[in-house]
């Protein structure tokens, strides 16, 4: 099987790959998907990778050729009970709360993991549950697990699996729910078995197939599935979820996925060691509900601090934060931040990266990276930030911070190609066109920087006028519009 395929082939591949599949290869996985590729061809019986990566391209996939590529392409790992403070989020907090609810009512409650791989997700969901409801027979219980991999399914389906999928967790886990085979594996106990059911879903496809019903969850989980995605693709399956569920539903995404700026339609929610989001249409009500600030130009001029909305992860569910007897590390660094007490909040923010559950947490460089510039010590911001691009390159705040860094070092050219990668991830981000016309401005690109300005100002147009923008503070879309245009319209010589 040939191995050598022209770069600029592979890259149409992965470009195809993302809008059919949603899995982006970054440069530094292009070989995996060469590898991946050329398994899949031989499969497809192609003797030559490259003859069958142009048949690819020739047409959009069909569900087969998905089904094929899926098998080499995506990556199967998982295991039952995975991330025990999520785990321990369902089983204290949200299941019996919902569970409560329901009792006296339809007795019903809908689950999906979405992105199940083999169904040591849905399985654990099933075993919790059945763990608080005692009487459970006479629930009407459904956990559905779907993923693009037909192989996993079948696993899943089977319900049979080896220790590997125990890693992590604790003994009784075997002992109780699952019976030992002859060959040495465990098999889920049938009345695990009955409350789950395994479909087949790409989530990037638009149309759900119609035996699915993919309405009215409590919960769907759907954990380092997203991560494999780019940023587009992220947000449309994000909103799909959010269609997916009832109100008061949860969306629960793997820790080093739930950087809470890719939910803004979500509450997010604080439990220890875990961060969730709640669908809450309460919240929809109030977003229409937007407060107008008013704002000087020269007070925008230089506005290259993007605002995160750290409140929404601090002040999340009131309830559940009084119930909450000691305060998280995280919690407690993001506290000393907000106080402007920087040097305090980088040392936690630094020792959080040795803690497992944070250390896959893309808002602790941030903050860490952050605090720092905020004592001044732009070289450390500098090098936590690019830590974080390393291990998160499709997060695009990070990019954001590193413009920011380079703008404030005066390394003006380097913040420009920052603000590429924000563009990159982030095609709507008015905020990175904006500061882009700034920078470019000041550089004496009189034609870039009108460029970047229209850009921001035709995606700033398709806001409502009175949109608040939290990116700038407050200000509105409208309010906006007008300083681009003063600001145009000041360049224009003459
Ligand atoms: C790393 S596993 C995560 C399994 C499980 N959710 C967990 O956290 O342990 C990622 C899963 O996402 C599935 N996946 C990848 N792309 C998908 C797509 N477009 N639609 C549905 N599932 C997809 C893969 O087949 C794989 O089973």
């Amino acid at each position: 099987m040939s191995q050598r395929v022209p770069n600029i082939l592979l890259e149409q591949l992965s470009d195809f790959i993302n809008k059919e599949m949603g899995l982006f290869f970054s440069k530094e996985r292009k070989l995996d998907l060469l590898r991946g590729v050329s398994l899949a061809a031989e499969e497809f019986g192609f003797s030559d990778t490259e003859m069958c990566i142009n048949w690819l391209l020739s047409s959009p996939l069909k569900k087969r050729q998905i089904e094929v590529l899926a098998r080499y392409l995506t990556i199967g790992e998982t295991y039952f009970f995975r991330e025990a403070r999520i785990i321990q989020a369902l089983e204290r907090e949200i299941l019996p709360a919902i569970v409560e609810k329901r009792r006296n009512t339809s007795r019903m409650i809908r689950i999906w993991s979405a992105g199940c791989c083999s169904g040591e997700e849905p399985y654990s969901i099933a075993i919790l549950l059945s763990r608080i409801i005692p009487d459970i027979e006479s629930w009407k219980i459904v956990v559905l697990g779907t993923d693009i991999n037909v192989d996993f399914l079948d696993k899943a389906q089977r319900g049979i699996y080896r220790e590997w999928s125990f890693r992590n967790t604790p003994f009784w886990l075997r002992e109780k729910y699952f019976i030992k085979t002859d060959d040495g594996a465990y098999e889920i106990l049938p009345q695990i078995k009955r409350l789950v059911s395994f479909s087949y879903l790409n989530l990037v496809q638009q149309e759900s197939p119609e035996y699915l019903n993919l309405q009215g969850f409590d919960i769907i989980l759907c954990r380092n599935v997203l991560m494999y995605f780019s940023q587009p693709q992220v947000l449309s399956v994000i909103n799909r979820f959010y269609q997916s569920l009832n109100d008061k539903g949860w969306l629960i995404v793997g820790s080093s996925e739930a950087s809470h700026v890719l939910f803004p339609q979500f509450r997010t929610v604080n439990f220890p060691g875990a961060i969730v989001f709640q669908k809450d249409l309460s919240m929809e009500v109030s977003r229409a509900e937007n407060v107008l600030f008013d704002m000087e130009i020269d007070d925008l001029i230089p506005a290259t601090t993007t605002n995160y909305d750290f409140s929404a992860l601090l002040n999340a569910d009131n309830s559940i934060e009084e119930e909450a007897e000691d305060e998280d590390e995280f919690t407690k660094a993001v506290n000393f931040y907000e106080q402007g007490k920087y040097k305090l909040a980088a040392e936690l923010f630094k020792t959080l990266l040795n803690d497992p559950v944070f250390a896959d947490n893309p808002q602790v460089y941030i903050l860490l990276a952050k605090s720092y510039a905020n004592t001044g010590d732009l070289k450390h911001a500098l090098h936590w930030c690019n830590k974080g691009v390393k291990k998160y390159r499709l997060e695009f705040q990070l990019y954001q911070l590193q413009a920011e860094i380079y703008q404030e070092m005066g390394k003006l050219d380097k913040a420009l190609d920052a603000l590429k990668n924000v563009i990159y991830l982030e095609p709507d981000s008015f905020a990175a066109y904006f500061i882009m016309g700034n920078l470019s401005k000041q550089l004496g690109k009189t034609k870039e920087a009108k460029k970047c300005f229209e850009n921001a100002e035709k995606l700033l147009r398709l806001k409502e006028r009175d949109d608040v923008l939290k990116e700038f503070d407050g200000i509105t879309a409208g309010r906006m519009i007008h300083v681009i245009e003063s600001m145009k319209s000041m360049e224009s010589p003459g």
